[in-house]
């Protein structure tokens, strides 16, 4: 099977997740949870899902000169995914995302971004690669830059929601959203030539070009446990197929 390369332009968190009994509502303090620490940010997430799907990747990020950094990067070093394109801010902390995740799987991140936004379009350089995979967790003007520098496939995952220029839109192959992203952006997604694809949660995942559907799968029945990262790794997973040649129903 052909090993894609593939770049992710894209975000390192530490991932604070408090797992509780329900989800807090507004204002209100619950107590009882069990606090985890896990790598995270949707950068590194696809980073690492592309990985394992037997991708040779490089990640274009940027840490903080902070023990947090080392945490958040462990699991990409053990998985050789290529950081020497991750810069290390000597001002900004490691960006951290303060998760609770209730039984259900269901959850609310609140991201603090730090060395995430000092990433530059002067701090993006690419390499060769099959694809370049994206989001929203860095500033846009240096994905912007990462696209158009780039010939070959771009995924871009739109999260979280954020005005993006025309030119990003355009640039793109494919473009994954959620429900709440999809509404969010609406008619915007169908004015480039991309493939949409929309993750449907349990229900699974649909995908329109021009408007019209052209694909449709549903999920593999699991016992929700935590939806933290489901969206980033069907992100790397669509776009590590999207190289294999897969059809997209598979
Ligand atoms: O998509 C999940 C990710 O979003 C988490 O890992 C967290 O870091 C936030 O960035």
């Amino acid at each position: 099977m052909k090993q894609p390369k593939v770049v992710v332009v894209g975000s390192v968190n530490l991932d604070l997740a408090a797992s509780v009994a329900r989800l807090p509502a507004p204002g209100e303090t619950l107590t009882d949870a069990v606090l985890g620490r896990f790598p995270g940010g949707k950068g590194a997430n696809q980073a690492l899902a592309a990985k394992r799907l037997g991708a040779d990747v490089s990640l274009v990020a940027c840490v903080g000169d902070d023990a947090y950094a080392e945490e958040a990067l462990a699991l990409l070093k053990e998985g050789d995914v290529n950081l020497s394109r991750c810069k290390v801010s000597p001002t900004a902390a490691t960006g951290v995302a303060l998760i609770c995740v209730a039984p259900d799987g269901e959850n609310q991140i609140v991201v603090a971004p730090g060395a995430n936004r000092e990433l530059t379009p002067a701090d993006v350089s690419l390499p060769a690669a099959d694809a370049l995979i994206g989001q929203l967790e860095v500033p846009v003007d240096a994905l912007t830059t990462a696209a158009d520098a780039f010939d070959g496939l771009f995924c871009v995952n739109l999260a979280p929601a954020a005005d993006v220029p025309d030119r990003l839109i355009a640039r793109a192959d494919y473009i994954v959203v959620n429900e709440t992203e999809a509404a969010f952006y609406g008619d915007v997604l169908t004015s480039g030539s991309a493939t949409v694809v929309t993750t449907l949660g349990a229900r699974g995942a649909m995908a329109h070009r021009q408007g019209e559907e052209i694909a449709r799968a549903a999920a593999p029945i699991v016992d929700a446990i935590d939806a933290t990262g489901a969206g980033d790794t069907f992100t790397a997973a669509l776009t590590v197929a999207v190289v294999r040649d897969m059809a997209l129903e598979d």
